[in-house]
């Protein structure tokens, strides 16, 4: 390998487009895609060295050098330590909790959870007797009252899917470390564009890249940001041993994401912000969740965590699920679609389609009503967006 320009103390813009690059022979400046599932080595002695830990490849179930330059950009971004790529942000949850958690184990889960999320918890990690409380998190004394002598990990998404609440990433940091517990926080929705949870005292960072970093909606993949700890007494050899690694080909297109990443939350931060007033503005919608306005339950603590309001506008129509459906078949620019985080706006009625599986109770728990519309705002014309949600609304 060539040597990279040697890294100074860049800013997040630099290292989004420099971080973890590392130039082959031929010294081309775009980062290469490295397609090979094995290494030869010159000698056996340098195949025994690798095993042992000398640096170098050994296997693409282990690590790719396209793998490991999207897993330093994006951990140098994060402000964290160690970054490991999964295939899909639900590998890499699954993965923090089977490496981290044991039998007998609890973790405490803020309700407000992705679905996938809470059925990791509530039915892979049960079945193996890891319990977990499920809590209202936006009162940090349930925090503290949910905390038992075997609680290993605390887990929360903010702001989380749909109803974008927003935690107190530094208070429940303060709670799992006295617990000698670990806090860990699906950065998602935010990107570490807008949010660096480590910052904050998160121990754990993990990512759906599929979202706003690969920005396109192009492919799936996931992250786990964590320390050095975890990594030696957790994840390493979880993750060698059970291989959910990220493709190449995948890594390549979510690293060339990175290098974009800010300029783009910035443009769909602006275009939401204007879409969620405008909103509010509207007869038929009933409430507007946007982290940024005035009227979020959390705007407060969003605009202290948070350096934007995020590309996703959460909002309620009257007249519960036939209206959403309604207003939804109406749209003639935003796609039905269950993802977010895409140029494209994206509009899911969570109710029936990501959130389908909890209970009813769970699902009034977080407040997610028939009305509830999640819309994942992309980079068209916000005047073309607010165009097409009112004559929808109209029809609805
Ligand atoms: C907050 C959150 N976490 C995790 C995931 C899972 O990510 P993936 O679809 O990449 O497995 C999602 C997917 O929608 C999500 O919204």
């Amino acid at each position: 390998m060539a040597t990279n320009k040697k890294p100074g103390n860049w800013k997040k813009r630099t290292l989004a487009v420099r971080g973890g690059q590392t130039r082959t022979a031929f010294q081309e400046t775009c980062e290469p895609l490295i397609f090979t599932a094995g290494y030869a080595y010159e000698t056996a002695e340098e195949g025994e060295a690798r095993f042992k830990g000398a640096p170098g490849f050994q296997y693409s179930r282990i690590s790719n050098p396209t793998v490991a330059m999207f897993e330093q950009r994006l951990a140098a971004m994060e402000g964290a330590p160690i970054g490991r790529a999964t295939a899909s942000g639900m590998a890499a949850v699954n993965a923090v909790f089977m490496a981290g958690l044991k039998t007998g184990d609890h973790v405490v889960s803020a309700n407000a959870l992705f679905g996938s999320c809470r059925f990791v918890l509530e039915n892979v990690m049960a079945r193996f007797g890891v319990e977990t409380t499920f809590i209202d998190g936006g009162a940090i004394e349930n925090w503290a009252a949910a905390m038992r002598p075997n609680t290993r990990m605390l887990f929360l998404e903010t702001p989380s899917n749909p109803t974008l609440t927003v935690f107190d990433l530094k208070a429940i940091a303060a709670i799992a470390d006295k617990a000698g517990a670990r806090l860990v926080v699906d950065n998602a929705f935010a990107s570490p564009a807008l949010q660096r949870p480590m910052e904050f005292g998160a121990h754990i960072v993990v990512h759906s890249t599929t979202k706003w970093i690969d920005g396109q909606g192009r492919a799936l993949g996931g992250m786990i940001l964590c320390r050095q700890d975890f990594l030696d007494e957790h994840l390493n050899l979880f993750l060698r041993n059970t291989g959910p690694i990220l493709s190449p080909f995948n890594a390549w297109l979510h690293l060339k994401s990175l290098e974009t990443l800010e300029l783009r939350m910035k443009a769909h931060c602006e275009n939401a912000a204007k879409v969620a007033d405008f909103l509010a503005a509207q007869k038929k919608v009933t409430k507007v969740l946007y982290p940024f306005r005035p009227d979020h339950p959390q705007h407060n603590l969003a605009r202290a965590q948070m350096s934007g309001g995020g590309g996703v506008v959460t909002f309620e129509v009257a007249g519960g699920k036939a209206v959403a459906f309604k207003l939804a078949d109406a749209l003639g620019l935003i796609d039905i679609s269950n993802n977010l985080g895409d140029t494209k706006s994206l509009i899911t009625h969570p109710e029936t389609t990501t959130h389908q599986k909890l209970t009813p109770e769970a699902r009034a728990a977080q407040g997610v009503t028939g009305g509830l519309m999640r819309l994942s705002v992309g980079l068209e014309d916000a005047d073309d967006l607010c165009e097409d949600l009112e004559q929808a609304l109209k029809r609805a």
